[in-house]
């Protein structure tokens, strides 16, 4: 099968030009003005923007958490992100304490295998590190092709590790070619404010916010970028949401360390004011918090000085009967927003339209930089010849609304319930295939495969 994209304005990190592309199977096989190809099918993108593929590489799909499972699985969490021009995603295997993590990894092919219908891989999160599971490592990274290893300074009593297995973990990650992602607030400070909050009968969303203040985060953040540096391990910060975070970050760079920023795209445009609407602020009860307007400025700005280098989700739907298992009690609250599909729309809105970004911005943070962070570029993340043909066709004057009675993620309501977007997705190709076009979906589960990625040593 052969496909031609005539016309449309090419966008990636660093270009911005008008040509065609043409297709053969899944990947590019050449880009040029006024090719003069036959192809089994053309599509027509003259006046709309022709960019690669989002990559989210933050969602939590049917993962046991909090006493439930995320409410998305691997075909209605990948077929949702389709719709929003996200073609891969990058979801998080959690170790049980006690076992290996070849068990871990079995039980979540178990529940992706056949089911995908966008691309996805994993990345390993290691929440009891020792003599044993110290030897699977080099096994996941060669064989596997999972190069990531995620760590948890928080959730204490259920995810968290402590600093000494985080430098064993970080030692032999390093010796391997891989890279520690972590979610860096302070557990114990955490844990200490809630019991405390708690214990005075303060028990609403808002207190799950004030659980969980800037200095938990900023701490964390300094204190994983020691311990990477010590190591000379790269790291990658996941969800970070705040200035003194990020401050942590700058300070850790002038050391020429590798320490890699993600942002979600909820961070960027909402503020700490939700959690003041009693019960209802339990849509955006998620870890760590949603922050001040400050802090939305300051990520901006590290975005544009190259400190934030991705704007992900932390996709981690529940349902309203779910976030009502915390109606009595902030910290039963599943942790967790639905994102999977607005982001790449809502970046682009709020990003692009209203001059904060520019374009070729958005396509490094949105997809690109994933890709070259998580070992997938040039394959994933860029318009190239050779590259997999992971394309999304984007009208950047189109308006429309958000709403769950229009989304595709399995949730019934949005944490963006009737924003006006200026920007919309239109087709979505993933490897050479029409996913998305006039928004139906035309791939099928099992559509979807395993990413295997390459070691990061000497590339990032
Ligand atoms: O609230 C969140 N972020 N839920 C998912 C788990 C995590 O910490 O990423
Ligand atoms: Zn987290
Ligand atoms: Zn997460």
């Amino acid at each position: 099968m052969s496909l031609l994209i005539r016309n449309g304005r090419i966008i990636t990190a660093i270009d911005d030009y008008v040509a065609d592309i043409f297709i053969q199977g899944e990947t590019i096989s050449a880009i040029g003005k006024n090719l003069s190809v036959k192809a089994d099918k053309e599509i027509d993108a003259a006046g709309l923007l022709v960019m690669p593929g989002g990559i989210d590489p933050h969602v939590h799909l049917d993962m046991p958490f909090m006493g439930t499972f995320s409410s998305d699985n691997y075909e209605t969490g990948t077929r949702a992100a389709l719709y929003g021009g996200t073609t891969m995603v990058i979801d998080f295997i959690l170790q049980k304490q006690g076992n290996s993590l070849r068990s871990a990894l079995e039980e979540w092919k178990g529940r992706s295998d056949g089911n995908a219908v966008g691309d996805y891989s994993f990345h390993m999160a290691v929440t009891d590190f020792n003599e044993n599971t110290k030897t699977e490592i080099k096994e996941l990274i060669e064989k596997e092709g999972i190069t990531s290893f995620k760590t948890f300074m928080a959730y204490k009593g259920a995810l968290m590790i402590d600093d000494r297995q985080m430098i064993g973990l970080m030692e032999e990650v390093k010796k391997h070619g891989g890279l520690i992602n972590v979610h860096a607030t302070n557990g114990d400070m955490i844990d200490y404010l809630i019991g405390k909050h708690r214990s005075e009968g303060k028990l609403s969303p808002l207190y799950h916010y004030l659980s969980q203040p800037e200095v938990t985060e900023a701490e964390a953040a300094e204190r994983f970028a020691d311990m990477a540096n010590y190591t000379g391990c790269p790291g990658y910060i996941v969800h970070l949401t705040c200035e003194g975070a990020l401050n942590a970050v700058r300070n850790a760079t002038r050391r020429n360390q590798k320490v890699f920023v993600e942002t979600c795209i909820q961070y960027l445009i909402l503020d700490a004011s939700l959690y003041e609407m009693d019960f209802e602020g339990a849509k955006w009860v998620m870890s760590p918090p949603l922050r001040e307007k400050k802090d939305q400025a300051t990520l901006w700005a590290g975005i544009n000085q190259g400190l934030v280098q991705v704007v992900a989700t932390d996709h981690c739907p529940f349902k309203w009967e779910q976030k009502l298992m915390g109606k009595d009690d902030f910290s039963k609250i599943p942790n967790g927003h639905p994102a999977i599909e607005n982001r790449m729309e809502l970046l682009f809105s709020e990003g692009v339209s209203k001059g904060k970004i520019t374009l070729n911005k958005y396509v490094e943070v949105a997809s690109t930089n994933a890709a070259k962070i998580f070992g997938m570029f040039p394959k994933k993340g860029t318009i190239a010849v050779g590259s997999d043909a992971d394309i999304v066709i984007f009208n950047p004057d189109e308006k429309h609304t958000l709403s769950a009675s229009s989304h595709h993620m399995n949730v019934d309501y949005s944490g963006y319930e009737g924003w006006e977007l200026t920007g919309k997705v239109k087709t979505v190709l993933l490897r050479g295939q029409v996913a998305i076009d006039d928004n139906k979906c035309l791939l099928e589960k099992g559509y979807g495969q395993f990413v295997k990625r390459n070691k990061v040593e000497g590339k990032i």
